[in-house]
């Protein structure tokens, strides 16, 4: 399992995605409601850079005629054909058992910035804090 740092935990405020390439996939990280979330940047109906969609919420089922709309920030919406997908899992509102986006562990780390053995001078080492970490 590949480790990566995609960067502080305090850039990726609720409500904001990263999308970057780990180990030649294009992968979204998103910050929902303070937890992190990693997809794979691909649709799978038509392979759209589905992480570059809209975040939306969803209507839950409701009686005729009414409408609760609901789960704000927590929905993506392809940009191509408006499938959508929850980002907590991956899988899709239509059919969550069957068509689903591949999904990353993510995790909040501390992580320790290494530096060069110094041969005369010392540096100072510092923990930098927070980095949001994906596992591929
Ligand atoms: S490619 Fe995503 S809905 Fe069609």
């Amino acid at each position: 399992m590949g480790r990566h740092v995609v960067g502080n935990a305090a850039e990726l405020p609720p409500g904001s995605r990263k999308i970057v390439t780990l180990e030649n996939r294009s992968i979204g990280v998103f910050n929902v409601n303070g937890a992190y979330y990693a997809l794979k940047n691909s649709c799978p109906h038509q392979a759209a850079p589905l992480c570059a969609g809209p975040i939306k919420g969803t209507n839950l089922p409701s009686k005729p005629g009414e409408y609760r709309y609901a789960r704000e920030g927590e929905i993506i919406r392809c940009p191509w054909h408006g499938w959508e997908f929850d980002l907590t899992n991956g899988k899709s509102l239509f059919d969550p058992h069957k068509c689903l986006v591949k999904t990353y562990e993510v995790a909040v780390e501390e992580v320790r910035e290494e530096q060069e053995e110094p041969s005369v001078e010392t540096y100072r080492v510092q923990i930098e804090a927070n980095k949001v970490v994906v596992y591929i």
